[in-house]
């Protein structure tokens, strides 16, 4: 839809790192179960933004590949002395043979026919069996917000039935659907797997 929400995450990476990540008891428990599942496999994160949820689940012993559609963000990375690389999750390969996908926060920044559409190239991007863990923001219809950033950025919000559609129509069953109060909003956080 647009490349405005990622050109404000390309002029703000360096604030969005300083917000700090992973508190929330309900987003560390979510992380846990994940790596519960993966164990020392493999997954592919989109969207991974500064790493704090990479950082958690490498410290579980899992194989974290992180990309990111901004620039800054890879480079930070990189910086930080991770392998990185830059995938638009609209548009670019996602890969394939990993025993999970990780999407934190990041495909609410899709329209939902986007999303439907990268539901289906993560599902090619996993093993037989393989894991989707994704949060999103629940409500109805979408928004322009400057909220913490000061820049535009496009959301889509998600009902847990609609959720559940997308996902069946892009081959993943559903394991659950947590809804988790953020700091000011409700958030899905969305377990599935490849069938
Ligand atoms: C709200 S941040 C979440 C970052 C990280 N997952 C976390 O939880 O800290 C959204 C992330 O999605 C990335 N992003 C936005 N649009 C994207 C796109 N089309 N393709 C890939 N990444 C995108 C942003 O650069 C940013 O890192």
């Amino acid at each position: 839809v647009d490349d405005v929400t990622l050109a404000t995450y390309e002029a703000r990476a360096q604030t969005y790192r300083d917000l700090g990540g992973v508190q929330r008891p309900a987003l560390r428990s979510f992380l846990d179960r994940v790596a519960a599942v993966v164990g020392d496999g493999s997954i592919l994160e989109l969207g991974t933004g500064p790493g704090f949820d990479a950082a958690l689940l490498e410290a579980r012993g899992c194989r974290v590949t992180r990309t990111d559609g901004a620039y800054s963000f890879v480079e930070m990375l990189q910086s930080a002395g991770h392998e990185a690389r830059r995938l638009d999750v609209r548009t670019d390969a996602f890969g394939d043979g990993f025993d999970a996908v990780l999407a934190q926060a990041v495909l609410l920044h899709l329209t939902r026919d986007e999303y439907s559409h990268a539901l289906v190239r993560a599902r090619d991007a996993v093993v037989q069996n393989g894991l989707l863990a994704v949060t999103l923001k629940e409500g109805d219809g979408s928004a322009w917000s400057e909220a913490k950033l000061d820049l535009p950025r496009y959301f889509t919000f998600w009902r847990a039935a609609e959720v559940s559609e997308a996902l069946a129509g892009a081959g993943w069953s559903v394991i659950w659907i947590d809804h988790v109060m953020g700091a000011t909003e409700p958030w899905l956080y969305v377990l599935a797997h490849a069938v």
